[in-house]
């Protein structure tokens, strides 16, 4: 998101997501000062030579060369909290998406151990600093971070029918409710893998008969896309019944998973393993 030229007034009056990740792009004026003022560290980086000094290592983000901050370096932690915590309060923001925690095969090849941080441990860390910027932050990959105050998104889903599409969401709730994660975040309704909006008007309606019972409905096709009718009144429908009907039971579940850690959302054998 460009901030620089807008007038932020008007921003206040809506409720503002921010997505952001480690990465810092090679090309930034940020990269530039940091490197001017010796935070070399403060980006994964080898040395450069058997004692010399440290070079950044260059990775891909987004299509784009970036070096990815450092998370076990606490000078290089609180820098990045300090910046991303001024900017949710300067902007007022509701929700912050901290996401490129997922390894990645490309800079694993290059921090090879010793000097690697040990295989998933980036992505720890990296949840682990979510939970110190706000409660309840969004991140996209999680191990080990189960018990933090996080929302997980899962992975988005293709606009179709098939298993990597609408047949994916239940066996996919399961997975991620039996790996101990039970405050994930669905796909928008009718999936967004294409970044297409969905067209097919029954996938847009029975995934959004799924979702409703989920703990949170996003969208990325407007319900009126399909007219003024079907498909938007039964959007209203199925917001009012997770509001009404869902999140009470999700709130119920939740209060018993604090003591038992049973999953929100649990798999037939579980309720009834006969
Ligand atoms: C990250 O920072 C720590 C602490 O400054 C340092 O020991 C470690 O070598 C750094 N790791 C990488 C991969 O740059
Ligand atoms: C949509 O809902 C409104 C109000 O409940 C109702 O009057 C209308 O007939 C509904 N339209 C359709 C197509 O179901």
């Amino acid at each position: 998101m460009k901030t620089g030229t807008r007038d932020l007034t008007l921003m206040r009056l809506l409720n503002i997501s921010v997505t952001l990740s480690p990465f810092l792009g090679v090309d930034s004026q940020q990269f530039q000062a940091s490197l001017e003022d010796g935070m070399e560290a403060y980006w994964l980086s080898l040395p450069a030579t058997p004692h010399g000094h440290l070079a950044p290592l260059l990775t891909q983000w987004k299509e784009k060369f970036c070096v990815k901050l450092n998370v076990s370096n606490p000078a290089a932690v609180a820098w990045f909290i300090e910046r991303v915590s001024s900017l949710c309060t300067q902007l007022n923001v509701e929700y912050l998406v901290l996401e490129g925690g997922e390894r990645n095969p490309f800079e694993e090849h290059g921090l090879r151990p010793p000097k690697a941080l040990a295989r998933d441990k980036y992505i720890q860390l990296l949840a682990g600093v979510a939970t110190r910027i706000r409660n309840s932050a969004i991140v996209t990959a999680g191990t080990s971070s189960s018990h933090m105050p996080l929302f997980l998104s899962m992975l988005p889903l293709s606009s179709d029918w098939s298993y990597s599409g609408l047949k994916g969401l239940i066996p996919s709730v399961l997975h991620y409710s039996l790996l101990g994660y039970s405050f994930f975040i669905p796909d928008a309704v009718g999936g967004s893998l294409s970044k297409e909006l969905v067209n097919d008007e029954e996938l847009f309606i029975r995934w959004l008969e799924i979702i409703s019972f989920l703990p949170v409905i996003s969208f990325q096709t407007p319900p009126w896309l399909y007219g003024e009718d079907r498909a938007l009144n039964l959007t209203r429908t199925y917001i009012a019944k997770h509001r009404d009907f869902v999140v009470p039971l999700i709130l119920k579940y939740a209060e018993e998973w604090k003591t038992s850690r049973n999953p929100i959302y649990r798999p037939l054998w579980w309720v009834s393993p006969r």
